[in-house]
């Protein structure tokens, strides 16, 4: 099957299927707490391409893992994920006023509720993954908490944060740009491929290639993104675009200039696809997926 007839359903696929888990995770009660549910509900429902639980999926997939397993995974991810764009939208970080096509939670709400709605959806993805329902396995779930909270703090996607935030001061080179960008987005995605790994019991020394995928494809989104932000539309998008440039940052644009970025971002995918070599059909999907990070227009 070819690339967009795989990707196309499981993207719609998947959109609906976490739609309806956060749905049904998120209530609103009836007392005091409901505004911080529908802001939690209004950055989680709705919205966004729901990559990363789309590539835990794809990696659960090549192990047989039940698709169950694998969603609550993704939604615990998207979890981590939705919470860092609510504060990455913050006034005290990039100060944007959209998101996903609509108004990012700070303005739809006020900027108390946003910070509460980002530590509530942060403690939400591990007490999704704490549950037995995930995996029966203690130690699986273990493993999958400690790599989530790796990916998430100062090593990972909030140290990148930090980074960024300097990228407008600081005189970023290369290796420092990629460094952040490996921080701020990758360790997310490669959670997403070590994900699947885990919960199919697969031993760290077979983890090689799925790694390597996942280095290449994160470095590869956030370059993506940053072309977006310099050539993308906004209304397409459902975000302010034209950020980086404005505000200085340092990115791979700004270093390589967009015709050696679009190369790079290119030569990272192929590279990408080639780490799944010892992967057949069951491994179509990921393949599709490392095309569709540079190739999309959102
Ligand atoms: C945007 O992520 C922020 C980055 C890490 C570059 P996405 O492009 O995955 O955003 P959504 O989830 O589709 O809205
Ligand atoms: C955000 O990066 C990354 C995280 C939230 C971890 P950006 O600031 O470039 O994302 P957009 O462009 O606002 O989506
Ligand atoms: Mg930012
Ligand atoms: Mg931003
Ligand atoms: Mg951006």
């Amino acid at each position: 099957m070819g690339g967009a007839e795989i990707l196309k359903p499981a993207l719609a696929e998947i959109a609906a299927d976490i739609d309806r888990a956060f749905d049904l995770l998120l209530p609103v009660p009836d007392d005091g707490r409901a505004r911080l549910y529908e802001a939690m509900r209004h950055a989680a429902i709705g919205g966004g391409k729901r990559l990363r639980p789309l590539l835990v999926l794809a990696s659960s997939q090549l192990f047989n893992v039940s698709r169950a397993c694998a969603l609550r995974v993704g939604t615990a991810i998207e979890c981590i994920h939705v919470y860092s764009l609510i504060h990455d939208d913050m006034p005290c970080m990039d100060d944007d006023d959209m998101r996903r096509g609509k108004p990012t939670v700070h303005k739809a709400f006020d900027e108390a509720t946003a910070v509460l709605a980002g530590d509530s959806l942060h403690a939400l993805a591990f007490e999704i993954l704490a549950d037995e329902a995930t995996h029966p396995d203690p130690f699986v779930r273990s493993e999958l908490i400690s790599e989530l909270a790796r990916a998430s703090g100062p090593a990972g996607m909030a140290g990148g944060q930090m980074m960024d935030l300097m990228a407008s001061e600081a005189a970023f080179d290369l290796h420092a740009v990629s460094r952040l960008q490996q921080l701020k987005t990758g360790a997310l995605i490669s959670f997403c491929m070590e994900a699947g790994a885990i919960l199919g019991r697969v031993p760290p020394d077979g983890r090689n290639g799925l790694r390597g995928y996942a280095r290449d494809i994160g470095l590869a989104f956030q370059i993506a993104d940053d072309v977006l932000d310099a050539e993308g539309d906004a209304e397409v998008a459902g975000k302010a675009l034209q950020k980086d440039a404005d505000a200085g940052k340092a990115t791979f644009l700004s270093l390589l200039g967009i015709d050696r970025a679009k190369t790079q971002m290119h030569l990272l995918v192929d590279q990408a696809i080639a780490h799944l070599h010892g992967f057949g059909a069951e491994a179509d999907l990921l393949r599709a997926i490392a095309r569709y990070t540079v190739e999309r227009d959102r």
